[in-house]
């Protein structure tokens, strides 16, 4: 089995890139499948809301991926939950912002770091998530460069499509420079139902993104923040919650697609209203050429 490796990324902060990649790798482990999480953000939030005191850690993503001895699997530390036996974790810390500096120093391709330690770990995992910065810095772009899938959160607030854009036109970029085809996928967060501005971001991340939104929407839910200040996977947590079947959804449309290139179609509420019926259904890369000038302007007029 060769492990799917999927970045969660948006350098926006507060779109729910750590409560999507820690609650979906805990959905997926809870379903037996053998998940590594790393945390490549220098605040460590993610083991924060694992229960990990990341501060006083000495081996970190940073060892990961500076230290060229270092391996993801001897990194990697259990969790206590029976239900996510299978989860491991790579946490980070402060020091992790170090990191950037020390690639330089330390390799000719410093971007291509990471994806030289995935190599290895991706044969001792089902899947590999990684949980980025809200930057689009080389932290960011290790991860872009060793991942077969790119999810994008993306929160409810009209700066929210702007910077997607911004995020989407990079990924283009990398597609033309490397000649890497991957996934991206739009993933809406913090959704209110019957709330305008969640339905416009909605529509706006459809014109965008099109087919490659996931039809999953996860609702914003206030067991999200009590299960972080709890230090506890919301399934775990609160596992009725409204957010944790929506992560339950999300991870069904993920295994669904798994190996599939085509993203199944979205449902009918989501069908981009602005897209022609005869549109071919495009390739990934395509998905983000549609992110391009011709794409700008959705959304905001509204
Ligand atoms: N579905 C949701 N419902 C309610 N609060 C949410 C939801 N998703 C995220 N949040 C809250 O939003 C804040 C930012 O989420 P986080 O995952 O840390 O964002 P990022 O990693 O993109 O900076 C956190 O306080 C989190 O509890
Ligand atoms: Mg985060």
């Amino acid at each position: 089995m060769h492990a799917r490796v999927i970045a969660v990324a948006n350098q926006k902060g507060g779109v729910g890139k750590t409560v999507t990649s820690l609650n979906l790798a805990a959905c997926l482990a809870a379903r037996g499948r053998r998940v590594l999480l790393i945390d490549l953000d220098p605040q460590g939030h993610c083991g924060v809301g694992l229960g990990i005191d990341t501060e006083t850690l000495t081996r970190t993503s940073y060892e990961l991926l500076v230290d060229r001895n270092a391996t993801a699997a001897e990194l990697a530390v259990a969790l206590p939950w029976e239900p996510l036996q299978t989860l491991r974790f790579v946490p980070a810390n402060l020091q992790l912002s170090l990191a950037e500096r020390e690639l330089e120093q330390r390799y000719a391709l410093p971007n291509l770091a990471l994806a030289g330690k995935l190599k290895a770990a991706r044969k001792d995992f089902d899947d590999i998530l990684i949980d980025c910065p809200p930057a689009l810095s080389k932290l960011t772009l290790n991860a872009f460069l060793s991942c077969d899938c790119v999810i994008i959160p993306v929160g409810v607030g009209f700066f929210s499509i702007h910077g997607v854009r911004m995020l989407a036109e990079t990924l283009k970029d990398i597609f033309e420079e490397t000649g890497l085809d991957y996934d991206v996928r739009c993933l809406i967060t913090r959704y209110r139902t019957g709330q305008t501005v969640s339905r416009e971001v909605r529509k706006a991340a459809d014109e965008l993104f099109g087919d490659f939104c996931f039809a999953t929407v996860i609702r914003e839910c206030a067991d999200v923040e009590k299960s972080i200040g709890s230090q506890t996977p919301l399934q775990v947590w609160a596992p009725q919650s409204p957010a944790a079947q929506d992560y339950r959804a999300l991870t069904d449309e993920l295994l669904e697609s798994l190996g599939n290139k085509v993203p199944r179609a979205v449902s009918a509420d989501t069908t981009p209203p602005a897209r022609e019926a005869s549109a071919p259904v495009a390739p990934v890369a395509g998905a983000v050429e549609l992110a391009g000038p011709a794409g700008a302007g959705a959304g905001h007029d509204a």
